[in-house]
């Protein structure tokens, strides 16, 4: 009798211990599952990326370290900081590509995605392109060695090295939700109304002194940041300056760059100059000394394809280089109008 009331008893306690384990166990379940963010993914929604080439994530420190993205990041950096890689003064002399210290950036601003700076998103899928430079269907690489030959007065960077593999894969990586033509907004540069006149020096000099030289400088020289090679005001003459073969000398291209990018701040839609004051700084600029590159006469082997303002001969016409130089250019563009039925906008 007492037995059985006990042995009762004893599977009550029985029952309890085994439900109040079960319940540590549980417990102990949701806090390891918690401890080891199973159930992160549902607490932090993913975030969406945007799939709009203008606004989409362009920040290479949010992307993981796999190969891939490490070949992308190091794109990034020697976009941005070109001369600690491959500059005059970075140390190792097997990898002096670029004769200045320039860095793409200083042109291509924020990195490539300033639309009206020479944009770089969806360039791959604009490559391979004609050239009339080369006359000829011309591949990103050697795009990229044009502005190392001369924006950056360098050597061009062989295919296969890191540094090229590491530039395209950053430029694939800006071109991924680019249309398939390659075609945006913002590509190249903003066109202005050419003054129909020759640049005025002594205005340009002038708009230079009042309005550029508190950055790049009284002489022009740029100012670099403090223990480093890189320019945080790169320099727009001068030996440490692109060359004369680059597009950045040509007057035309060089008003179109200032008129929707300088002073710092200015954009297409909130230019700070007007065309006649894009045009004569550009001038002004232009008339500098600078590093000369070699063998330009070899430029455009089909003459009637060089753009009107290239500084330097041959040309297929009788104008002066002063006047391709300075302008007034409205005649020389009439001129291969009538003659090639050719319309010159640069
Ligand atoms: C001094 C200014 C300058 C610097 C520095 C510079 N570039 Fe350029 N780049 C230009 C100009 C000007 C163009 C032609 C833009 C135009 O005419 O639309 C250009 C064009 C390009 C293009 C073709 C763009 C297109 O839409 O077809 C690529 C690619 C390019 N640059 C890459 C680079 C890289 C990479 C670097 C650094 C190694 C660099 N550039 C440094 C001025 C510069
Ligand atoms: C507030 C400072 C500032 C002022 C003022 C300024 N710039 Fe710049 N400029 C810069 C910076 C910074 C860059 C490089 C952009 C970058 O790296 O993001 C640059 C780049 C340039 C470049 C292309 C790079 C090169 O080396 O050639 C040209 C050309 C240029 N500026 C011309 C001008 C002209 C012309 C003016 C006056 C109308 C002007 N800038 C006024 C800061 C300035």
């Amino acid at each position: 009798m007492e037995n059985n009331k006990i042995s009762r008893q004893l599977k009550k306690i029985a029952k309890i211990i085994n439900s109040l384990s079960c319940f540590i166990m549980l417990l102990i379940i949701i806090y390891l599952l918690i401890r080891f963010d199973v159930f992160e993914e549902e607490y932090t929604a993913v975030e969406q990326e945007s799939q709009d080439p203008y606004t989409a994530n362009y920040n290479t420190a949010a992307l993981d370290n796999s190969k891939a993205n490490i070949e992308i990041k190091y794109g990034f950096e020697l976009f941005q900081n070109t001369p600690k890689y491959i500059g005059p003064d970075n140390g190792k002399s097997e990898l002096v590509y670029a004769g200045n210290n320039l860095s793409c950036t200083n042109c291509h601003i924020q990195a490539g995605t300033k639309p009206y700076s020479g944009l770089l998103i969806g360039i791959i899928n604009r490559f391979p392109q004609f050239r009339g430079r080369e006359n000829k269907i011309g591949t990103i690489e050697e795009r990229i060695n044009g502005c190392m030959e001369r924006s950056m007065n360098g050597r061009i960077l062989p295919t296969e090295g890191n540094e090229m593999k590491a530039f395209v894969s950053y430029l694939k990586w800006l071109s991924r939700f680019a249309p398939e033509d390659g075609k945006l907004e913002g590509v190249g540069y903003a066109s202005i109304n050419i003054p129909n006149r020759a640049v005025d020096l002594e205005n340009g000099e002038l708009i230079y002194n009042t309005k550029c030289s508190v950055c790049h400088g009284n002489e022009g020289k740029g100012v670099k940041f403090i223990n480093s090679p890189v320019y945080q005001y790169p320099p727009l003459w001068g030996s440490d300056s692109f060359n004369n073969g680059a597009g950045m000398t040509r007057v035309i291209t060089a008003a179109e760059f200032i008129k929707s990018n300088m002073p710092f701040g200015a954009t297409f839609e909130n230019p700070i100059l007007t065309d006649e004051e894009s045009y004569d700084v550009a001038g002004y600029i232009s008339q500098q000394n600078r590093p000369q590159k070699n063998n330009l006469q070899n430029d455009f082997p089909d003459l009637t394809k060089k753009p009107v303002s290239t500084p330097y001969p041959p040309y297929s016409d009788n104008f002066s280089v002063q006047q391709h130089q300075m302008g007034p250019f409205q005649p020389i563009i009439d001129f291969y109008k009538r003659k090639y039925n050719i319309k010159k906008i640069k």
